[in-house]
C-alpha cells in the first residue's frame, strides 16, 4: 500500500503514529528501527507524541538495522551515536532492550549470528521501519545481496560511500564496510513501513515501482511482503504512474 503526503512533515506524522499506535496495541512490540536523514523528523514528532501523552515503554524492544564496521558507539557518524541522539536519550527504553549490530566486534561471524538470534528470540520483529538508499538498498544490503540474508558484513558500494560522505568531513573517512541485517530478517517483520522523502529518492522509487523482484534491487524483496506501507511525500512520489498517485492519497 502506498500512503502520499504533500510535505515531509505529514509523512513524519503519519509513520510517527504508526509507530505510536503499534506501541500503545502492543507495549511489548519488537521494532525493527533505521537511520538515514529521512527518520530524523519522525523520531521527533514520535518523541513529542510520547512527552505529551507519556506511554510505558518498559517492555519496548528495539532492534537497528546496521551499523558501520570500525565506528564506535561514541563517533558521531556511527548509528549507535545517531539512535541515541534522535530517539533513545529522550525515551525510557531499558537499555537493556536496545540492540544495534557492534561495528567494532573482533568476532564479525559470531555477532551476526547472535544478532539474527536474538531477532528470533525474542519472537520476530513486529514492525520494521526502512528508509531507502538511491541505489534501492534497505539496511545496507547492497544490490545483488540474497534475499534469503541474514545479519552479515557487507562491502558499501561506491554510490552508498558517496551518499553517506555527506555526513562526514571527508569522503575518505566513509567506513567501507557495514554490518547489517539480512534481507529475511527484514522479510520476516509481520509489518514494514517503507519511508522515503525528497526529489533524490523520486528516480529509486520509480524504480521500485517498475521492476519485479530482483537481487539487484533489494527493496524488490518486499514487494513479498504482506504487509508493507511505502510512505512518500510528493517529491519522492513524482515519477509513479498518475493512476497510483491519485488512489494513494
Ligand atoms: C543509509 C542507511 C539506510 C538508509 C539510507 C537512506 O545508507 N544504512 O538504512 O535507509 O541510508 O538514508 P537517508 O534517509 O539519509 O536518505
Amino acid at each position: 500500500m502506498y500512503k502520499i503526503f504533500d510535505t515531509v512533515d505529514e509523512v513524519s506524522h503519519y509513520t510517527a503514529q504508526r509507530l505510536l499506535d503499534k506501541i500503545k496495541a502492543l507495549p511489548s512490540a519488537v521494532l525493527g528501527l533505521a537511520t538515514g536523514s529521512t527518520m530524523e523528523p519522525v523520531y521527533a514528532q514520535l518523541i513529542k507524541y510520547i512527552q505529551h501523552a507519556p506511554l510505558d515503554l518498559s517492555r519496548l524492544t528495539t532492534f537497528n538495522l546496521d551499523e558501520y564496521i570500525g565506528l564506535s558507539a561514541q563517533h558521531p557518524q556511527s548509528y549507535n551515536y545517531y539512535m541515541y541522539q534522535h530517539l533513545f536519550n529522550q525515551l525510557n527504553i531499558p537499555a537493556q532492550n536496545v540492540h544495534l549490530p557492534d561495528g567494532l566486534t573482533t568476532d564479525i561471524e559470531a555477532t551476526c549470528q547472535a544478532y539474527s538470534q536474538a531477532i528470533s528470540k525474542r519472537g520476530g520483529l513486529d514492525l520494521q521501519l526502512l528508509g531507502i538508499g538511491t541505489n534501492g538498498h534497505i539496511g545496507f544490503n547492497e544490490p545483488k545481496t540474497c534475499f534469503n540474508s541474514r545479519t552479515h558484513v557487507v562491502e558499501l558500494s561506491e554510490q552508498t560511500r558517496i551518499d553517506n560522505g555527506r555526513f562526514f568531513s571527508d569522503q575518505a573517512e566513509v567506513p567501507t564496510h557495514a554490518v547489517t541485517m539480512g534481507i529475511q530478517d527484514i522479510l520476516e517483520a509481520k509489518e514494514v513501513i517503507l519511508v522515503a522523502t525528497g526529489k533524490n529518492k523520486a528516480d529509486i522509487m520509480a524504480k521500485l515501482f517498475n521492476s519485479p523482484i530482483d537481487e539487484e534491487l533489494p527493496a524488490s524483496a518486499l514487494k513479498k511482503h504482506n504487509n508493507l506501507t511505502i510512505v512518500l511525500d510528493r517529491e519522492a512520489a513524482a515519477l509513479l504512474p498518475q493512476h497510483t498517485l491519485k488512489s494513494a492519497i
